[in-house]
C-alpha cells in the first residue's frame, strides 16, 4: 500500500514538474488592441467600453485580435498598499470593465510598472507586486504590460521575475508583457519570465528619423529586431511595440510594410489606432487574414534578413509550418525598387527543408502567381514590400 502511495506522489509530482514547464500562455504572438498609441493618457470606461464593441463589429475580434489593454493613467493611488482605479474616469470600477470585455469574448489587459512610479507619474508596482498580482487576478486581468520607469537601479531580471511569480502564485494565467526597452537585453533573459518583451524605445508613426523626443522609427525598430531571431518562439516573443497602423501620416504602403514586417517577425500584434474612425484601407490591412497567418503560423520562427543589397533593400525570410515559407522584399528607398528576381534565391539560404518547386502566391494580392520554377519582374513601393508565401508543390 505504502509502494503504491509513493509511486502515486511519484507520478503527480511528475505531472505537476512537466506542467510546470509547458506553462506556454502564448503559443503564437498576442494579438490585442492597447489605449497608448491613440489615447495616450487620455483614457477613461466609457471609450474602452466603446472600443470592445468595435473590436466584434469591424471583425478584428474574428481576425483574431483578443486583448484589450488598457495601458498607463488608469490608476491614481493606493489605500491600505491596494492599487485604486481614477475613480472618476473608471467609476464602475476596474472589475465591471473587465466583466464587460469578457462578455464580447475578449481578453482584459492593463498595465504597470516595475518602478516606484510609471512613466506617467502614476503609483508602481515596486514593493507591492504581490498584493498587485493578487488584486490583478481577482479583477480577472488576463495581461500584465509591466514598465521600467522609475525603478530605482533595481536589476531587472529580478524585478520582472519577482512579478512573473507573483502572478504565477494567483494561480491564475496572466500574460506578463516585459517592457524595459531592451535595456538589459531581455531577450537573454526574458524566458520563462514574461511572455514577451520590448526590444526598443517607444515607437513612433514616422518610418524614419527620430521625433524632438527620440522614439524608435519603424525601420530603426526592423534593425534592432534584425539579430533577434534566435531568441523568438512558442511562449516568448521578441516585442517590436505596439503598432502605428493607421496613426500619422503614414502612406498606405508605409502602413503595409509595417505591418507586413511585424508580421514577419513574429510580434505580437496590438493595434494603436482609434477604432471609432478607423478607415476601411487600415481595417483592410489589419484584417489581411494571409499576412496575419503569417505571424500566427505555429512554428513560431522568427524571419530572418537573408540578403542586404545597398543601404535599401532587403530580402527577408521567414519559415513556416508544413513548408511553406514567407519571402519578403523590403525597400526602404524613398523611390521604388525594381526586380527582375528568380525565386530559387532563397536556396543559398540553408533551410532544413527545400522542395523542388513553390507555388509562388502575392498575400496582399491574394493571388497565386506562379511557381519557383519562373522568373519574374515586380516592383516594390517606395518604403513598401512584397510579400509572398511560397507552398512546396507537390
Ligand atoms: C513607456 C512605454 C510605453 C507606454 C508609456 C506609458 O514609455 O514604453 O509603451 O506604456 O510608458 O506611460
Amino acid at each position: 500500500m505504502k509502494k503504491i502511495f509513493l509511486l502515486l506522489s511519484l507520478i503527480l509530482s511528475i505531472l505537476s514538474t512537466i506542467q510546470g514547464q509547458e506553462r506556454i500562455l502564448c503559443p503564437t504572438p498576442p494579438m490585442g488592441w492597447n489605449t497608448w498609441n491613440c489615447f495616450n493618457r487620455n483614457i477613461n470606461e466609457e471609450q474602452i467600453r466603446e472600443i470592445a464593441d468595435l473590436m466584434i463589429s469591424t471583425g478584428l475580434k474574428d481576425a483574431g485580435y483578443t486583448y484589450l489593454v488598457v495601458d498607463d493613467c488608469w490608476q491614481t493611488h493606493r489605500e491600505d498598499g491596494v492599487i485604486q482605479a481614477d475613480s472618476t474616469k473608471f467609476s464602475s470600477g476596474i472589475q465591471n470593465l473587465a466583466t464587460y470585455v469578457h462578455s464580447k469574448g475578449l481578453k482584459f489587459g492593463i498595465y504597470s510598472c516595475a518602478g516606484s512610479e510609471t512613466c506617467a507619474g502614476r503609483p508602481g508596482s515596486q514593493g507591492y507586486e504581490y498584493i498587485d498580482a493578487v488584486t490583478y487576478a481577482n479583477w480577472g486581468v488576463d495581461f500584465l504590460k509591466y514598465d521600467w520607469c522609475n525603478n530605482n537601479g533595481a536589476n531587472a531580471r529580478e524585478a520582472y521575475l519577482t512579478m512573473s511569480n507573483a502572478l504565477k502564485s494567483t494561480g491564475r494565467p496572466i500574460v506578463l508583457s516585459i517592457c524595459e526597452w531592451g535595456t538589459n537585453k531581455p531577450w537573454e533573459w526574458g524566458k520563462g519570465i514574461g511572455d514577451m518583451w520590448r526590444v526598443s524605445e517607444d515607437i513612433i508613426a514616422t518610418v524614419e528619423g527620430t521625433t524632438y523626443w527620440g522614439g524608435g522609427s519603424i525601420f530603426k525598430i526592423i534593425d534592432i529586431m534584425t539579430p533577434l531571431w534566435p531568441y523568438a518562439g512558442p511562449g516568448h516573443w521578441n516585442d517590436a511595440d505596439m503598432l502605428q497602423v493607421g496613426n500619422g501620416n503614414l502612406t498606405y504602403d508605409e502602413n503595409v510594410m509595417h505591418f507586413s514586417m511585424w508580421c514577419m517577425l513574429s510580434s505580437p500584434l496590438m493595434i494603436g489606432c482609434d477604432l471609432r474612425n478607423i478607415d476601411k484601407h487600415t481595417l483592410d490591412i489589419l484584417t489581411n487574414k494571409e499576412v496575419i497567418a503569417i505571424n500566427q503560423d505555429k512554428l513560431g520562427k522568427q524571419g530572418r534578413m537573408f540578403e542586404r543589397s545597398g543601404k535599401y533593400h532587403e530580402i527577408w525570410i521567414k519559415e513556416l509550418s508544413d513548408g511553406d515559407i514567407a519571402l519578403c522584399f523590403l525597400n526602404k528607398d524613398e523611390k521604388e525598387w525594381i526586380l527582375d528576381y528568380h525565386f530559387w534565391g532563397f536556396d543559398i539560404i540553408g533551410l532544413d527543408r527545400t522542395y523542388d518547386r513553390y507555388i509562388v502566391r502575392d498575400v496582399w494580392k491574394h493571388k497565386d502567381i506562379g511557381d519557383t520554377g519562373d522568373k519574374y519582374n515586380f516592383t516594390v513601393p517606395a518604403h513598401g514590400v512584397a510579400l509572398f508565401r511560397l507552398t512546396p508543390k507537390q
